[in-house]
């Protein structure tokens, strides 16, 4: 008995079997990247932990040894600059990829039925996404890193009933201290990534279920088949972007290296605070309005959002705008836009 059999007497799975669980076909409009871009940020988080993970063999989440830690993986640790880089960049990458998935979803109408719960998982994917961002940016320990943090703790501190506890329980007590920084790196390095993990496979695994939804297009050729096998020919396409991906990143890296601000220091407020680019649309909300104004509607609408496949149904049913989904898609795509533009160019 070779190898295959031992295996096939624990693991009675046959070739057959796994050819039909990898195997499924895809519709050919999966072929343009647009459509496809699920994928991107599935792979980007796989490049987030294993330089995260090797970050960590160096980074110390403490207030007096955190900054020294990351100068020391900058400067001194092997390779340690292109780590940080890839980390960065990748960061940025996995949270635009999530965005423009979302976009695509979203103007394709895919989150319609039966596909709302895969929506939801979806913005719990987003919101995840964005404090994988958030804890990362703050563990840094530069001044705004520090600053940044914050000012996150006060604005959970304006959620009205909760804030309180929210702020409590980010910080580790009423304000920044020892405490602080461990809970940030908890976070971003053990419960977001579990989280996203099991949400991932939850969102794929409904995908499995339902299948893509299928779109045509005026130019396809009625006559052509109209699927093509996701193993090997999907994969082979997301490998091609992930190799792409990975020269993009390092060059980035290399030309863009990620830098160190300096050091935190609790007892001087910087003159200009500004969070990570994907913030700013929320940032640019907040100091528009007051606190627990910004808080409240910010909150009313991540609801929408969560609610938009049921809320575009009853659009659809009550009224004759059928296609109201895309204008509105629009205004919010291009409102977005316009703030993060706006704070990316003031100071305050
Ligand atoms: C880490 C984040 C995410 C990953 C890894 C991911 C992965 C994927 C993959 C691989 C697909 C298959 C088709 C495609 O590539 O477009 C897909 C489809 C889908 N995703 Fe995501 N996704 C993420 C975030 C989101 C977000 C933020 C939303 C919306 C709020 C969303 C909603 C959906 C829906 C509704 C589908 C079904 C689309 C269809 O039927 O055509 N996903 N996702």
């Amino acid at each position: 008995m070779g190898l295959t059999g031992w295996v096939q007497e624990r693991l009675p799975i046959s070739g057959e079997q796994l050819r039909e669980l990898t195997n499924e076909p895809v519709p050919n409009h999966l072929k343009r990247w647009w459509f496809a871009l699920g994928g991107t940020p599935a792979y980007l988080f796989v490049v987030q932990v294993v330089t995260g993970i090797l970050l960590a063999l160096y980074y110390q989440p403490a207030p007096e040894t955190a900054y020294e830690s990351v100068a020391y993986i900058t400067n001194q640790a092997a390779y340690g600059w292109l780590l940080r880089g890839l980390h960065r960049w990748g960061a940025t990458f996995m949270v635009a990829a999530v965005i423009l998935h979302q976009m695509r979803v979203y103007f394709t109408g895919a989150y319609r039925k039966p596909r709302e719960i895969n929506w939801m998982v979806g913005m719990t994917l987003l919101l995840s996404t964005l404090m994988l961002g958030f804890t990362g940016y703050c563990l840094v320990y530069e001044q705004l890193s520090y600053w940044g943090a914050a000012v996150g703790a006060n604005i959970a501190g304006s959620v009205p009933v909760v804030g309180d506890f929210l702020k409590e329980i980010l910080l580790g007590g009423d304000g920044y201290n020892p405490r602080t920084l461990p809970r940030f790196y908890v976070l971003h390095a053990a419960v977001l990534p579990t989280l996203l993990t099991l949400l991932v496979a939850i969102h794929i695994a409904i995908i499995r279920v339902q299948g893509v939804t299928e779109l045509h297009f005026e130019d396809e050729h009625k006559d052509e088949p109209q699927h093509f096998n996701f193993f090997p020919d999907h994969l082979y396409s997301e490998l091609m972007i992930g190799l792409l991906m990975m020269i993009v990143l390092t060059a980035l890296a290399c030309i863009a290296p990620a830098t160190l601000g300096p050091k935190a220091d609790p007892l001087t407020t910087p003159e200009v605070i500004k969070p990570e680019w994907f913030f700013y649309v929320a940032f640019r909300w907040l100091k528009l309005f007051s606190g627990t104004v910004a808080v409240v509607s910010t909150g009313f609408i991540v609801f929408t959002m969560f609610a938009w496949p049921f809320i575009d149904a009853w659009i659809r049913r009550k009224t004759r705008y059928q296609e109201a989904s895309v204008w509105i898609g629009i205004f919010a795509v291009l409102t977005i836009i316009a703030l993060t533009v706006w704070e990316a160019v003031v100071a305050h």
